[in-house]
């Protein structure tokens, strides 16, 4: 759908704001008289101002503070629910679809000013990648390997949001996912873990800042919890089978560590776990994030979702589903009026204990109160050019954007392109603006993205001269560009092809059968294959592609994601040299869709050598998880451990290193830049236990560390491993053991072995 531009969408938000029907209760003068009571003291101590207040509800108040709807137009085709006609401004919370403030303060003036006990709305928004200036996707974001890139970004988010209005994101979408053809796979770090966990904790706490209540900070929102990405075959919101070992080892710890980073909210997802939907689930909800973690926010339903365990077949109708997801845990209905049709008659049949609806509102009124929304409920009415893409915002995203592109190809060093190349820039992407966006593109516009065509004409680096054709169309069968196309390869040195996906085709209910490109991007390749041309291909995705057919035919490759605003720059940057790539997958790319899933950390087969694999294909992936080419070399000097004491020690296969599970010691690997071109490294720790009651992954990855290192220099890479959290592994129930035996630790091709003791 084509977004909005600002001002259209300003004033069919005013007018829909202004169509809601008031019902509110009048303000009671006898309350509006009493000055300080505790609740609306600044300097009581928030528990104390939350106790109060909860005395002062009645259970229709507090059943609205769970309650959350939509305000402003919402053109989100996956989330059109019931128009909200009646607004009594004691709703706990509105989806706030808009980019003007005033919407926001009309709203909020009514919650503050006309009821009872004027509690500020919470405004809440999908700023997934950005809000005006666009980030790439997630998925990209993750393969910059860069934590503080990420964090720039999500400030940069969180300051766009806030001003103009959001108090809280629905991000980050931390779901570990391991099949390419399920859309939502763009919207989150990748399959792994550890590296989806740091992404996790390093958004919660670059969105929230140290102190919720500053200007910049907003809340964030860890989604789904939990297991959504394992829907079976890529579909989305069908069920999901999860074995509890599974769960704790793969789906659960990049929520325990967003919580672990303060996360003030969780969102629960559509899939049920193993029969038992997630959005009624006491075990994920209380059991384990609540009781066990200590969590003191609050999880909001998805869109839906307390209404959908009846679709999904375990409540026959509203009011059971309500005390399913309720009592499970589920804190804040999103959108379908389960809660507020239905919690009264549970409370008063005894069905539903006031402790547990006393608990719920306590925990969304704790983040009103440490948001600051108490004291400053209103935004400030600037205008949008203050508030949005400010330059030091693009220039952000700019290099986000370049650091999250991976070359996965450079035979005889294509890349970067010599200055002043003619190029043949050919392809469906080449001058679109739109899908370079992304799914859930925030309140991103079109016309403030730079096309991949106006950023290679303005590279000062490249002084390129370009010949353009569009060649083709994303897909359909019309090849009649295809001579244009060949016109323009002969004219040129070299053919820059830009191929991919349109953003639609990813995201949420954005499922496919084949990871492949349509056939007529393909074909349009083989075309051009006959020119004798060099080719670079350029490949924008919002998923992990097939490129069986490609790869053979292309001299170079370079994954670009969905790269946001900055497309244009950062891919101009990479093909002329100014920027050196160093983006790492952070996904694996499969041989072709029927190898899904696969991902790098698998279990071992009952069988060596070649015995299971498949007759037809490969069983290897193409491009492995962490996979990623420079335009310089790096050359990766001796795997060493230093113990206690200071010992150093190489730990080689007959002579262990011996150590007690208590004992931290660190390893370290020195790192040089043998190339000529400045670069950024990654160097990626793994660890293996090779034999365990629970069988363990073949690899896997503990800890990861990007340097720059200038042409002809050295880095000393250094990972400190506190044996049980990093050679450790936990089971079924959550709790982490370490048996004793051997373990590697493993970089690149080099391993050293540790024997514990
Ligand atoms: C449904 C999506 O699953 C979720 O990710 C999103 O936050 C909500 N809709 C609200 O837009």
């Amino acid at each position: 759908m084509q977004p909005l531009s600002i001002r259209t969408a300003t004033a069919i938000l005013v007018a829909s704001c202004l169509s809601l029907t008031w019902t509110g209760t009048p303000v009671q003068a006898a309350d509006k008289k009493e000055e300080k009571t505790i609740y609306k003291d600044a300097r009581a101590t928030i528990d104390s101002r939350v106790e109060d207040l909860l005395s002062r509800m009645t259970l229709e108040e507090k059943i609205l503070q769970l309650s959350q709807y939509v305000l402003g137009n919402n053109d989100n085709i996956n989330n059109i629910g019931e128009t909200v006609k009646k607004f009594t401004g004691e709703e706990g919370s509105l989806i706030f679809v808009g980019t003007d403030p005033r919407l926001r303060n009309a709203m909020q003036k009514e919650a503050i000013e006309n009821t009872r006990l004027g509690i500020p709305i919470l405004f809440g928004f999908d700023v997934i990648h950005g809000f005006k200036t666009v980030f790439p996707i997630p998925l990209g974001q993750a393969a910059s390997w860069n934590p503080d890139l990420v964090a720039q970004a999500c400030r940069v988010a969180a300051r766009e949001a806030e001003a103009t209005g959001i108090d809280w994101t629905f991000s980050p979408m931390v779901d570990i996912a391991r099949d390419g053809r399920w859309g939502r796979i763009a919207e989150g770090f990748g399959e792994d873990p550890y590296l989806c966990s740091v992404m996790s904790a390093t958004s919660v706490k670059a969105y929230q800042g140290d102190d919720l209540s500053a200007e910049g900070s907003i809340a964030a929102c860890l989604k789904h919890y939990v297991g959504y990405g394992a829907s079976e075959a890529g579909r989305d919101y069908v069920p999901t089978e999860i074995s509890r070992q599974t769960l704790w080892d793969t789906y659960l710890p990049s929520f325990e560590a967003g919580v672990k980073a303060g996360a003030a909210t969780l969102m629960s997802s559509f899939n049920t776990i193993s029969g038992t939907p997630a959005s009624a689930n006491h075990y994920t909800m209380t059991e384990v994030l609540k009781e066990k973690w200590g969590h003191t926010g609050f999880v909001v339903g998805d869109w839906n979702a307390v209404d959908q365990l009846i679709t999904q077949g375990m409540a026959p109708d509203r009011k059971t589903a309500t005390l399913y997801a309720f009592n499970a845990g589920l804190d804040m209905d999103m959108v379908d009026n389960c809660y507020r049709e239905n919690l009264a008659d549970l409370v008063s049949e005894g069905l539903v204990a006031q402790e547990r609806l006393d608990d719920a509102v306590r925990r969304i009124l704790r983040l009103k109160f440490m948001l600051g929304l108490f004291e400053n409920p209103y935004t400030a009415e600037t205008e949008a050019k203050e508030r949005f893409l400010l330059p030091e915002y693009l220039e952000t995203a700019e290099q986000l954007a370049q650091e999250s592109m991976v070359l996965l190809k450079n035979d005889k060093n294509l890349l970067p392109l010599k200055k002043s190349s003619k190029i043949a820039l050919i392809g469906p992407i080449v001058k679109n603006r739109f899908d370079m966006l992304g799914s859930w593109e925030g309140r991103g516009s079109e016309d403030d993205v730079i096309s991949i065509y106006d950023g290679i004409l303005a590279s000062k680096e490249g002084e390129f001269e370009v010949n353009y054709a569009k060649g083709c169309d994303f897909d359909g069968e019309d090849t009649s560009g295809f001579p244009e196309a060949m016109a323009a390869a002969s004219k040129s040195d070299v053919i820059v092809l830009c191929l991919g996906e349109k953003r639609a085709w990813s995201g949420e209910n954005a499922s496919r059968s084949t990871i492949a490109l349509p056939e007529i991007q393909e074909q349009l390749l083989v075309e051009l294959k006959k020119s004798g041309k060099p080719i670079a291909v350029l490949i924008s995705s919002g998923r992990p592609v097939d490129l069986s057919r490609i790869a053979p035919m292309a001299d170079a490759m370079l994954e670009i994601w969905q790269p946001g605003v900055m497309a244009g720059p950062a891919t101009a940057g990479i093909l002329s040299g100014k920027y050196n790539p160093s983006g790492k997958l952070a996904v694996t790319f499969p041989y072709s869709t029927g190898q899904i899933p696969i991902y790098y950390n698998h279990r071992n087969s009952g069988r060596t050598g070649a015995q299971g694999e498949y007759q037809d294909i490969q069983s290897t992936p193409m491009f492995e998880f962490g996979y990623g080419l420079s335009y310089t070399d790096f050359h990766y000097g001796p795997l060493t451990a230093t113990l206690p004491g200071g010992r150093t020690a190489s730990g080689t296969e007959d002579d262990a290193i011996e150590i007690s599970s208590g004992q931290k010691f660190t390893a370290q690997i020195t790192v040089t830049n043998t190339g000529d071109k400045d670069g950024k490294e990654t160097v990626q720790w793994y660890i293996c236990d090779p034999y365990c009651t629970i069988t363990r992954p073949v690899k896997e990855l503990k800890h990861f560390e990007k340097q720059m290192i200038k042409a002809g220099e050295s880095r000393t890479f250094t990972f400190e491993i506190e044996p049980l959290r990093d050679l450790g592994f936990v089971n079924e129930d959550g709790e982490r053991f370490l048996e004793k035996g051997d373990y590697y630790i493993m970089v690149q091709n080099q391993r050293i072995k540790i024997r514990i003791i």
